[in-house]
């Protein structure tokens, strides 16, 4: 997607952790959330991918919203809410339907 590189990390923030999003692995920031982690990894759309259920990703990135709705080691959250942890296994609810990544 074009707008990919708007989500760009900060130089100074150093990947040091790894999760992973639908199996792949990623790179995390410590204190960054799952949704900030997953927009710096070029990773758009977190829901839906066909017509009657367009592509979602995070709007609101404050908890309000809901558009940014994953499953973090198997419970439904608000990717927005949550801060990344070592080893999180991070997947779109309905892994049938989703993998939207930037140049793929
Ligand atoms: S982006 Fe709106 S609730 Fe997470």
């Amino acid at each position: 997607m074009k707008n990919a590189l708007h989500f760009k990390r900060l130089s100074s923030d150093d990947p040091c952790l790894q999760i992973t999003w639908n199996g792949k692995p990623l790179d995390a920031v410590a204190g960054e959330t799952v949704a900030a982690c997953l927009l710096a990894n070029s990773v758009l759309a977190f829901q839906g991918e066909d017509l009657s259920d367009p592509p979602r990703g995070p709007f609101c990135m404050m908890g309000a919203c809901y558009t940014c709705r994953v499953l973090v080691n198997g419970v439904e959250q608000q990717a927005c809410m949550v801060e990344v942890k070592q080893d999180m296994h991070v997947s779109c609810v309905d892994p049938e339907k989703e993998i939207l990544h930037a140049g793929s």
